[in-house]
């Protein structure tokens, strides 16, 4: 079987091209690189001593995505590629919505006229904006907050409409709560340019002095400490969720939807203490006022994965701050 990832260079992406090539999967990764480097197509191929066919391409490029398809018999796809940063999303919603849409319908196009009509897409939690209660299950009311989001949710909703239109599709959604943590080997993991916005990131550049202390936004929140509470899922484990789905696709028609994410939230406040506990590292933060958009808590229910994908997370908060940081004392 061969696997078409789109942003396979990519943080997810690459996690997941290592899982499949694990699983025996043919890979053919196609990214334009725009938030990515090259030489993680050979890290890869390091990690899993397997080949892996790259071609350095915009998704939105028909052309040459009609001649992946024309070259590789692909059976199926995995979309990751497309932008990801909110707060630019906010200040630059054209670039979000043209990059993001365009790949997709571009992506959607070609796969029909070659009859290839199954596709793992990447969504996220985002698109329940602040939920009413907790744990999140998928049939909760959606609504988006910045450009990004509603990215995410337009192409849900077209996928939903391409397997009302076409009963040939089958398509998996999966909302990604807070993926962390790198793979073991510390050659690929995350690596943001310039000054990180999510937690993880800014807590390990903190611990390697990149920058001086961490800003915990807000102490005030409805939650055991005061701090924000979200559902933080190793990589590695979110890779696997895609394995699983990729068999799904495979195997059965329709459309669904999944959650992957573990189930558990964890504090801020939790999460700088258990990465000082298990690194033997200081991380400095002071408490600043609250990021704005941002909610109390935060976690899924994963229990239609565990029943449909067979899938559960099993990577514990201790080795997804152990890996944070093993990646980034490698790649120093
Ligand atoms: P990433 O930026 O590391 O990976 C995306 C990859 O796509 C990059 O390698 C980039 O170069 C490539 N890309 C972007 N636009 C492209 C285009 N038009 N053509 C070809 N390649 C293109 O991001 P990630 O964290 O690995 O996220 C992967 C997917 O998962 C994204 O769709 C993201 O929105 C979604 N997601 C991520 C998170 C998260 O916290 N990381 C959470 C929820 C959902
Ligand atoms: C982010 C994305 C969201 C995406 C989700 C999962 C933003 C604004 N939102 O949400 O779209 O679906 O990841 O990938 O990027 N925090 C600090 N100090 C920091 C950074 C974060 O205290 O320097 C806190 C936040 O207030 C929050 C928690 O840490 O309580 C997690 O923040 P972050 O990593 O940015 O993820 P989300 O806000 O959950």
């Amino acid at each position: 079987m061969k696997i078409l990832v789109t942003g396979g260079c990519g943080y997810i992406g690459s996690h997941t091209c290592v899982e499949l090539l694990d699983a025996g999967y043919e890979v053919v990764i196609v990214d334009n690189l725009s938030n990515s480097k090259k030489d993680v197509v050979k890290k890869i191929e390091k990690i899993t001593g397997k080949e892996v066919t790259f071609y350095e391409k915009d998704v939105c490029d028909k052309k040459a995505l009609e001649k992946i398809f024309e070259e590789q018999k692909i059976d199926a796809v995995i979309h990751f590629a497309g932008f990801k940063a909110v707060g630019e999303s906010v200040n630059k919603p054209l670039m979000y919505y043209r990059n993001n849409l365009d790949s997709t319908l571009t992506l959607l196009e070609v796969m029909s006229k070659h009859n290839c009509k199954k596709i793992v897409f990447s969504s996220s939690a985002t698109v329940y904006g602040n939920p009413e209660k907790l744990p999140i299950t998928e049939d909760f009311p959606l609504h988006t907050t910045n450009p990004y989001g509603s990215t995410k949710l337009m192409i849900e909703m077209i996928l939903n409409d391409l397997y009302i239109s076409d009963k040939d599709w089958s398509i998996a959604i999966l909302r990604y709560f807070n993926p962390i943590g790198a793979h073991k080997s510390g050659l690929i993991g995350e690596n943001p340019n310039g000054i990180p916005n999510n937690l993880m990131p800014y807590i390990v550049k903190v611990a390697n002095k990149e920058l001086k202390e961490l800003s915990i936004f807000g102490n005030d929140y409805n939650t055991k400490d005061g701090t924000g509470v979200r559902d933080y899922i190793h990589v590695v484990d979110l890779a696997k969720g895609h394995i699983k789905a990729i068999e799904k696709v495979i195997k059965d028609k329709g459309v669904d939807t999944y959650n992957l994410g573990t189930g558990n939230g964890y504090s801020v406040l939790e999460i700088v203490n258990t990465f000082k506990k298990v690194n033997g590292v200081d991380v400095p933060y002071k408490i600043v006022e609250r990021r704005k958009g941002d909610i109390d808590a935060c976690y899924a229910s994963t229990e239609k994965a565990n029943r449909l994908l067979n899938w559960k997370a099993e990577l514990e908060i201790d080795e997804m701050c152990k890996d944070s940081y093993n990646f980034v004392k490698h790649n120093k």
